[in-house]
């Protein structure tokens, strides 16, 4: 088994290897971005495919994955991940119809809610008591599911015809500009150095420092790492000013602390 996903602020990659601990612990995760990721999964007959929901969908860079490796998936065991901030009818549908074009047998489908990386908007943005118990949720849901998978019961979220109208009507009809193309950004104010962490950290190569300043190529896939790890929190992309900068480690609950 080995674990292939996509992961912005950490809450994808902390999922699925949370969940890869439980089902078989010698098995990896490995970010698609990672130039041989195709080919380490192409050893393994079952792989859990883990990405985060952006607008009800699975993000562009891992639809493309998915198709630029089409042959992978023939006749693969692949379960679904899908992690979430709030609300997604189909997330792991969203991936699973493309899978099993390529000639997958998509297992099954897990949704969690996690924190929401969207660290420009104010809306969205939770106390960090309540994306702890969001993340204890989650780990929780793992934890009773990882068994049953075991035993070959698996978790069917986002499969079915209901969950795809959900998903559809939900949000994907209304955004779907949103996530057919990469986006454009993102946007760095003046507060940024030109450091280059940005550009180092960035999953699609999207970013690169000219005369001191990142320049976007037009290939972001709206992850929010870069905006999550900018020491100087000068870059943006939905929102106009990052509030609190999300990432994973700020979300679990440090067992001692919790214990006095
Ligand atoms: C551009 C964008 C769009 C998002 N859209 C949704 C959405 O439609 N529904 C939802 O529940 N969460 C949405 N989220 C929240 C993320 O799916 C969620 O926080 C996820 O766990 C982030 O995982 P990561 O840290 O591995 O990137 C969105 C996040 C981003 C950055």
């Amino acid at each position: 088994m080995i674990g292939l996903y996509l992961s912005g602020t950490g809450n994808t990659r902390y999922c699925v290897e949370y969940l890869l601990r439980l089902l078989d612990e010698t098995a990896e995760a490995v970010p698609i971005e990672e130039e041989n990721a195709a080919e380490r999964a192409a050893a393994h007959s079952s792989i859990v495919l883990a990405y985060p929901i952006q607008y009800s969908n699975a993000p562009l860079m891992v639809r493309a994955f998915i198709r630029e490796h089409a042959e992978l998936w023939r006749g693969k065991q692949v379960l679904c991940l899908a992690t979430m901030g709030a609300f997604s009818g189909d997330g792991a549908g969203c991936a699973a119809r493309i899978l099993k074009r390529c000639g997958a047998a998509v297992t099954g489908g897990l949704h969690l809610r996690m924190p929401d990386s969207v660290c420009d908007s104010r809306l969205l943005k939770k106390p960090l008591e309540e994306n702890r118990r969001i993340v204890k949720a989650a780990e929780k849901k793992m934890r009773e599911a990882a068994p049953r998978i075991l035993a070959g019961d698996f978790p069917r979220d986002g499969l079915g015809l209901s969950r795809r109208i959900a998903g559809l009507l939900g949000q994907r009809l209304w955004f779907y500009g949103k996530t057919a193309r990469y986006s454009d950004g993102p946007k760095f104010s003046g507060a940024c150095v030109g450091c280059g962490l940005c550009e180092r950290v960035c999953p699609m190569r999207n970013l690169s420092i000219q005369n001191g300043r990142p320049l976007p190529r037009g290939r972001c896939t709206m992850c929010y790492r870069c905006i999550s790890l900018c020491p100087r929190k000068a870059i943006t992309l939905l929102g106009k000013e990052v509030t609190e900068q999300c990432r994973i480690e700020s979300y679990l609950s440090n067992e001692k602390e919790d214990a006095e």
